[in-house]
């Protein structure tokens, strides 16, 4: 098939990023907020709310149940009237198959407004298995009959409705907690969550779950606590800032000897990023603003970091972080936790002249499941070398990013391909772009 030429960007790299661009709310957590409105009979208006492919998605999808939605894409307002909720027609439903990881959280609230629920086959970026299994398991904790073998996808039912269950996550997966918390909200009695994760996102649903009229609370040691209630209410709420959009913007302005500032990100859910960002010998000013990042000039420094959940540094920061470690002076090291196959971005980099080498060796002290297994799931990278522009193809939505920057800050220019896939989480990235002169078409 003839590829698309609006798919394709045309870099010519070597000029620092200089200036302001705006982050909006956190990708990760305004599809969920989206979703949990669906639990309330009412309207819900979510605020700050940024102009990504997923947006739509989810828009998309709670459309065909039936759902009002409207999108003012410009001042970030979604407006979400669940008045009325219906079954979707299959293969309706089935179209957006492979678009997103989000249908699966449908699962809970649908089955409390409908009785049942119809999920189509799951998308999202390939960085890893990503199986659902716990996701599957605590809705038939909670009550539901999961049927796999539809050839479409997956049908839940739960005629007697759900009820409250001691639930243990085995790894403290981010989608199977907010699976939980969604479906538990409106169970019949108590659910004990332990195991759980407890992200800025994560954290951010329960505040928008507490404004519907939800009881749920959280121990020190990751344990949720939901009392389920009869009924909820529509929301108003302002979703947090994207704090992977906003690393991302900092891993660029470090990668291409940049100074960005970033309006409306927040220091407190980037509090490990901002350390491990000052080891490498990044600047940053925070103000009520937003933070600055920039390159003081001089030798970056390398770091060793390892991914993990919450308060840990995040598998998504890792990606635009490795680009600016290929130019530190020295050696480092990356072992990524949260998913076995995060690196397969690097090769590209390694032929713009980066040197990676990947391990399955666990670089690292953090317990991880990956260990003992054929994953290549450790990085070492060594610094300073120049990175040379080339073609390159965008594999999933951070590594994507992580090439864009690539070609930002090599020499010469670069083509990257199946761009698109960064609208997926990068709202108006070109616009963002312009504003920092960065040199593309
Ligand atoms: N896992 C299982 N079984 C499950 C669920 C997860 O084994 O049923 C494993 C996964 O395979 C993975 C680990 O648990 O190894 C963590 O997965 P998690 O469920 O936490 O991830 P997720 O909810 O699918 C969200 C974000 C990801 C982000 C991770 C970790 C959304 C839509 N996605 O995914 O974001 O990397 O949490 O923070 O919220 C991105 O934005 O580019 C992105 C990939």
């Amino acid at each position: 098939m003839a590829e698309n030429p609006d798919d394709v960007l045309h870099v010519e790299g070597g000029k620092p990023l200089n200036g302001t661009i705006k982050v909006r709310g956190a990708k990760n957590f305004v599809s969920k907020a989206m979703v949990a409105a669906l639990l309330a009979p009412g309207k819900s208006v979510l605020k700050n709310v940024p102009e990504i492919r997923d947006v739509h998605v989810v828009s998309d999808l709670l459309r065909l149940h039936g759902v009002d939605v409207d999108v003012d894409g410009a001042n970030g307002i979604v407006t979400i009237d669940a008045s009325r909720v219906q079954l979707a027609d299959v293969a309706d439903v089935d179209t957006l198959s492979g678009s997103s990881r989000i249908p699966i959280l449908f699962s809970g609230p649908l089955v409390h407004r409908l009785g049942e629920a119809f999920i189509p086959a799951l998308g999202g970026c390939a960085i890893g298995g990503r199986p659902i299994d716990f996701h599957l398991e605590t809705l038939r904790k909670l009550g539901a009959t999961v049927d796999k073998e539809h050839k479409d996808g997956i049908h839940i039912t739960a005629p007697n409705g759900l009820h409250g269950a001691k639930i243990h996550l085995p790894y403290p997966s981010v989608g199977a907690t907010e699976q939980t918390l969604l479906a538990a909200v409106l169970a019949e009695g108590k659910t004990e969550l332990s195991g759980a994760a407890t992200e800025p996102e994560i954290m951010d649903l329960v505040c928008v779950l507490q404004k519907m009229g939800a009881i749920i609370s959280v121990d020190v040691d990751r344990t949720f606590r939901i009392e389920g209630v009869k009924e909820l209410q529509g929301y108003t709420h302002t979703s947090l800032t994207d704090r992977i959009e906003a690393a991302s913007w900092a891993s660029a302005a470090l990668a291409t000897h940049g100074d960005i500032f970033v309006k409306g990100a927040t220091q407190p859910e980037m509090i490990t990023f901002l350390n491990v960002f000052r080891k490498v010998g990044g600047k940053f000013e925070v103000t009520d603003k937003g933070i600055r990042f920039w390159h003081p000039g001089g030798d970056l420094k390398p770091v060793a970091i390892e991914t993990d959940v919450h308060p840990g540094f995040m598998t998504d920061w890792q990606q635009p972080l490795v680009v600016a470690l290929t130019q530190a002076n020295g050696l480092s090291i990356v072992h990524e936790t949260v998913y076995e196959n995060r690196f397969g971005f690097t090769k590209p980099l390694v032929e713009m002249g980066a040197t990676i080498q990947l391990y399955r060796e666990c670089l690292g002290s953090l317990p991880c499941r990956f260990r003992q297994r054929n994953y290549k799931h450790s990085a070492v990278i060594f610094g300073p070398t120049p990175l040379t522009g080339r073609d390159i193809d965008v594999p999933d939505l951070r590594g994507g990013f992580s090439h864009l920057i690539a070609a930002l800050a090599a020499s010469g220019p670069s083509d990257v391909h199946g761009i698109s896939l960064i609208d997926r989480g990068y709202a108006d990235f070109r616009g963002k772009l312009e504003a920092l002169g960065a040199d593309f078409d």
